[in-house]
């Protein structure tokens, strides 16, 4: 038999039970790979549905605000998707009288639609035998293949991809290699002796498969320190809207560029336009690490009198009702329970 009649007859006896396999309707597949661009598919799951829940279909999407678009996406990271898929939403819903673009190509005009997810979504929804390749995919390609070359991109193997493709079932192949990385051919401990294709595998033959994919040598990430403040003015506390970019449209306490001793950082607050600065207790360090970025964060819970333009002051319990980007969790979860009212 051939590597994707193998796969696929792999894929019928155990394929993951998820959601949104089976379906049909475009705009549920396009949703679903958004999501699962760089989430697993056991968080997406409660994402999916709540979010299914509350926009059913693209045009209530389209209609929606964008700050209840965020709202819903809280927690998933990578907020640029959010704000690409509601601006889609719009596009299909106004200038596509609701209908999506019916291959890949087309798929690929929509904002946030790149190459992986416009093939993900026309191989799933419509049949095009097209490779979704991200990650999963070239790290299992590459190793069934034994390819030599440095991957830079899952692209790169565009050519010897679409050599292999099932032409009759294009998204079940798709979602059969997404499984096929998740579960077994997993990039350090891959279970080559439960593996379906084995038999095709040229790196398993030679008993080298980690040596696959090829890699390019690793970039160190930029590491940024900043301070993080809980500022309180009249019991309330700052807060401000992001600017576009990282992050963009997200909240975000008092945030100042840098690491300081506790009298560097008054004068710093000071020069900021901070009035009355007083600064009450140091709170624990936290960490996160983006794609490309570590952001290294030391944190303070401090009072003013009056803060420079663009924070707003907002009362403890109605935090809850703004999106907040999963690397400040830590700041937000004390800033439930930090003492807000008094000035103690
Ligand atoms: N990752 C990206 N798309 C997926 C899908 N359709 N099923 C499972 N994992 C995925």
């Amino acid at each position: 038999m051939s590597f994707s009649a193998d796969l696929l007859a792999w894929y019928d006896r155990c394929a993951r039970a998820l959601p949104w396999r089976g379906e049909r309707d475009p705009y549920r597949i396009w949703l679903s790979e958004i999501m699962l661009q760089q989430t697993q598919a056991e968080t997406v799951k409660g994402y999916y549905a709540r979010f299914l829940a509350r926009f059913p279909t693209v045009e209530k999407l389209a209609g929606a605000d964008e700050q209840d678009v965020l709202k819903l996406w809280e927690g998933l990271g990578y907020y640029s998707r959010a704000r690409n898929l509601h601006a889609a939403a719009r596009i299909v819903a106004r200038e596509h009288r609701g209908i999506f673009p019916t291959d890949a190509e087309g798929l690929k005009k929509l904002p946030g639609v790149g190459p992986y997810a416009a093939n993900a979504i026309a191989s799933i929804a419509y049949g095009e035998p097209v490779p979704a390749l991200d990650g999963n995919q070239a790290r299992v390609l590459s190793r069934i293949l034994a390819w030599e070359d440095i991957i830079k991109t899952p692209f790169d193997l565009r050519s010897p991809a679409l050599t292999l493709i099932s032409q009759e079932r294009p998204g079940d192949y798709n979602q059969a290699l997404m499984d096929l990385g998740a579960a077994i051919c997993t990039p350090r401990r891959p279970g080559c002796a439960r593996c379906p294709v084995a038999a095709h595998c040229r790196a398993h033959a030679e008993d080298a498969v980690l040596e696959y994919p090829r890699r390019p040598a690793p970039v160190a990430k930029k590491q940024q320190d900043w301070t993080i403040l809980l500022m309180r003015v009249d019991g309330k506390l700052l807060v401000r809207q992001r600017p576009k970019g990282l992050l963009g449209g997200l909240y975000e306490f008092v945030a100042i560029s840098g690491h300081f001793d506790e009298a560097g950082l008054a004068d710093a607050l000071t020069g900021l336009g901070f009035e009355g600065v007083r600064l009450l207790r140091p709170l624990p360090d936290s960490k996160h690490v983006f794609t490309h970025l570590v952001w290294r964060m030391r944190g303070w819970l401090a009072g003013c009198d009056a803060a420079p333009e663009g924070y707003v002051a907002v009362a403890q319990a109605d935090l809850n009702a703004l999106p907040f980007p999963s690397a400040l969790r830590v700041y937000r979860e004390i800033a439930a329970e930090a003492p807000i009212a008094s000035d103690s």
